[in-house]
């Protein structure tokens, strides 16, 4: 069975404490956290005070999907703050095996992004070290933005990658995912969803949620 990971990004931060306890109670398995320096994306997001009050009421793990730049200089404080599952940029990081390892030591599961114009042919090197591979299927940087049809072929081709790697890690989608595109994301590979707008703009939440779980 695949994984549901809401975006807190698209959550009503006036509110959060009543939307965690909302994801807590649904069929939901993750909650997915964007963190943005407004440098590596043109957007600001949130950061280590948000995520440590996240942290005291979520029930489920903190996925926390690194968009900045030298995401080095941060793992410690991600670890602190409550990060479960931390991953970073393909993009923004030079010494790409060094900082895995560096999420590793911290008792954290690394994962590594792609943008939608990466191919997933770079990660060949690093996939047998990874716990999760992050496809991005928007540009990242906003919620709302509309599913990039491309990701299908991407998903299929991380999979032949990971099968003659003997790698064991999981693949997870972001960006413009719906109850239309869920079904099929499944069906080319993905194991975990993670779903912003598309969730928090739901009169039910939590029928949009199992809408995307249970099909
Ligand atoms: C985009 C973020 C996503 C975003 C997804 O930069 O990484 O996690 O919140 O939102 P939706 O599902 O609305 O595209
Ligand atoms: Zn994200």
């Amino acid at each position: 069975m695949h994984l549901i990971a809401p975006s807190v990004l698209s959550a009503d931060f006036a509110n959060l404490q009543r939307d965690i306890e909302m994801i807590n109670l649904s069929n939901a398995d993750w909650f997915h956290v964007d963190v943005m320096d407004g440098v590596f994306v043109p957007n600001i997001s949130f950061g280590m005070p948000v995520i440590k009050a996240l942290k005291k009421h979520a029930m489920k793990p903190l996925d926390v999907h690194l968009m900045i730049v030298d995401p080095d200089r941060y793992i410690k404080d991600f670890k602190a703050a409550g990060a479960d599952i931390l991953t970073v940029h393909y993009e923004a990081c030079t010494h790409l095996h060094r900082t895995v390892q560096a999420i590793k030591a911290e008792g954290m599961k690394a994962g590594v992004s792609i943008n939608p114009h990466t191919p997933v042919s770079v990660l060949e090197d690093i996939i047998a070290d990874l716990d999760l591979v992050l496809i991005m299927s928007v540009n990242p940087g906003f919620g709302g933005q509309s599913f990039i049809e491309r990701t299908y072929s991407k998903l299929r081709y991380l999979r032949e990658i990971i099968a003659e790697n003997n790698a064991s890690c999981l693949v997870e989608v972001d960006g413009g995912v719906n109850d239309l595109n869920a079904p099929e994301l499944v069906k080319a590979g993905a194991d975990v969803l993670v779903a912003g707008n598309y969730v928090f703009g739901a009169s039910d939440p939590v029928a949009a949620i199992d809408s995307i779980k249970y099909f």
